[in-house]
């Protein structure tokens, strides 16, 4: 036989084009593409459906530590399990560096938290929450040429948050090597003294993080990261960018010219702030993340943001905390104020889904748009392109045969660890039939668990701009 695995009769849709052909794989990767090929040692019809590059999630936090009793439900096992029955073939978690940690230490950490577990392939984003000396002119710039070549920049919480001087330093390093910086851009300062107000005021149930976090809370430190890029002169990426104050920002600043990028996730979607509870009911907790969902308006601005090319990524922001348990959103089995409720909300299995179906199928989205959004924009900003993001001869066989047919999301589908899916009860259009990683099915209707078969990726410089020279 001429492959290891003809895909045949695909409608291939790429960021650019859409085409029928068969899809040749050879040692996990993608040899040939073109009529009539020769057989395969297994073959798989696709019979004119859909087929699109595996999603790369470029945003999820994966067996991250916690301060007790709180957790992480998903680990590298459950949650690139859940990724790869959701379409997606590559995950970026964080290595998330703890203040007075050196940062090769919670690399090394990582690696080991990863190894052995993972069923599709990972890299990690560095967060850089102590930024000495040594960070800055040593560790940082091996890394980045070992191949960890984005970090995150967080301007809020006590334990990550990085003031002015020092966002300026690390966004310097990136500057000189050509890495890519994600800013989490919330006013630290002003979430913290209207915090204080609602709790002297007792108004603590979940629905008030919303309060807790305007958007112009998110507007001053969008526009102060933008400044801070502008005045090192360096690229940067704006993470779970929620609605309209945060894009007119970006807006701006693109229109002075800056490469100002920037990411949104499906609860900017999906969601609104009443799903944080219409009243003081604690259910609402599900949904607390940061920023806060907005409202119907801002879904608008999102969903005009993908289109326009505002946006260059789609991630979920999985922040995986069970609802009904000690470890999660109740912390010590109570219900909390909603200072202390964990933060975030899962994600990395519906992502594709929910963007396939309300977006394409819902006619809000070509198609070659939704594959930039969920594969090629993410693989390109953070130096996984052409190998991951894209099928064409040369990149990796990671690929997902798209099945339509209509049915109601419930989470004992899903098979990440949280007890709840913020989705419950959605309508949904499609859902990948056949997830392909390397050319190894892993998902086809049942999950085909091989933990360790992922690999950790080296990272180039992000492609998504012409190389400084
Ligand atoms: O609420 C969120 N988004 N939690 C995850 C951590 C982060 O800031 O992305
Ligand atoms: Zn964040
Ligand atoms: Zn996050
Ligand atoms: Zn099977």
């Amino acid at each position: 036989t001429d492959f290891d695995l003809v895909v045949r009769n695909a409608r291939v849709v790429t960021a650019s084009d859409t085409f029928d052909c068969d899809i040749g794989i050879a040692d996990g990767r993608i040899v040939q593409l073109g009529a009539r090929l020769g057989a395969g040692a297994r073959e798989i019809d696709a019979a004119g459906r859909a087929v699109t590059p595996g999603g790369v999630d470029a945003h999820c936090h994966l067996d991250q530590p916690m301060a007790p009793p709180t957790r992480n439900a998903d680990d590298f096992n459950t949650g690139t399990r859940s990724a790869a029955c959701g379409g997606t073939t590559t995950v970026i978690p964080f290595a998330a560096q703890q203040k007075g940690q050196s940062l090769r230490a919670a690399v090394e950490d990582y690696r080991q938290r990863a190894a052995g577990k993972a069923h599709v392939d990972y890299a990690f984003h560095l967060i850089v929450s102590d930024p000495t000396p040594t960070v800055l002119k040593e560790e940082l710039p091996a890394l980045i040429k070992e191949g960890f070549t984005s970090f995150k920049i967080y301007m809020t919480y006590d334990d990550m948050k990085l003031d002015d001087g020092q966002i300026l330093d690390v966004l310097s390093v990136a500057r000189e090597h050509g890495a890519m910086a994600m800013l989490h851009a919330e006013n630290s300062d002003c979430i913290e003294w209207l915090t204080k107000r609602l709790e002297a005021a007792g108004r603590t149930a979940p629905r008030f993080h919303a309060h807790s976090r305007p958007m112009l809370v998110e507007r001053e430190a969008t526009h102060r990261a933008i400044a801070l890029a502008e005045l090192v002169d360096v690229p940067i990426l704006i993470v779970h960018v929620s609605g309209r104050e945060a894009v007119e920002q970006i807006r701006w600043g693109r229109a002075h010219g800056l490469n100002i990028f920037a990411e949104t996730c499906p609860q900017y979607l999906f969601l609104t702030a009443e799903d944080l509870g219409i009243d003081d009911s604690y259910k609402g907790a599900k949904c607390v993340c940061s920023p806060p969902p907005r409202d119907k308006a801002n879904q608008q601005v999102i969903w005009d943001g993908l289109n326009d090319g505002l946006f260059t990524v789609f991630s979920s922001d999985h922040a995986p905390f069970k609802y009904d348990a000690p470890e999660g959103k109740k912390p010590g089995g109570e219900e909390v104020a909603f200072r202390h409720i964990p933060n975030g909300i899962p994600g990395l299995e519906t992502r594709m889904a929910l963007l396939w179906s309300e977006g394409v199928l819902a006619g809000r989205m070509t198609e070659n748009r939704f594959v930039e959004l969920t594969a090629t924009g993410p693989a390109k900003a953070y130096g996984l392109h052409p190998k991951k993001g894209t099928i064409a001869v040369g990149a990796d066989a990671d690929l997902v045969i798209w099945d339509e047919r209509e049915f109601v999301l419930k989470n004992e589908q899903l098979h990440h660890e949280v007890d709840y899916t913020p989705y419950e009860g959605m309508t949904l259009k499609a859902w990948p039939g056949v997830t392909l990683a390397r050319g190894e099915v892993v998902w086809d209707g049942s999950f085909h668990p091989q933990p360790g078969r992922g690999e950790l990726l080296v990272c180039g410089i992000p492609t998504l701009m012409p190389r400084r020279r």
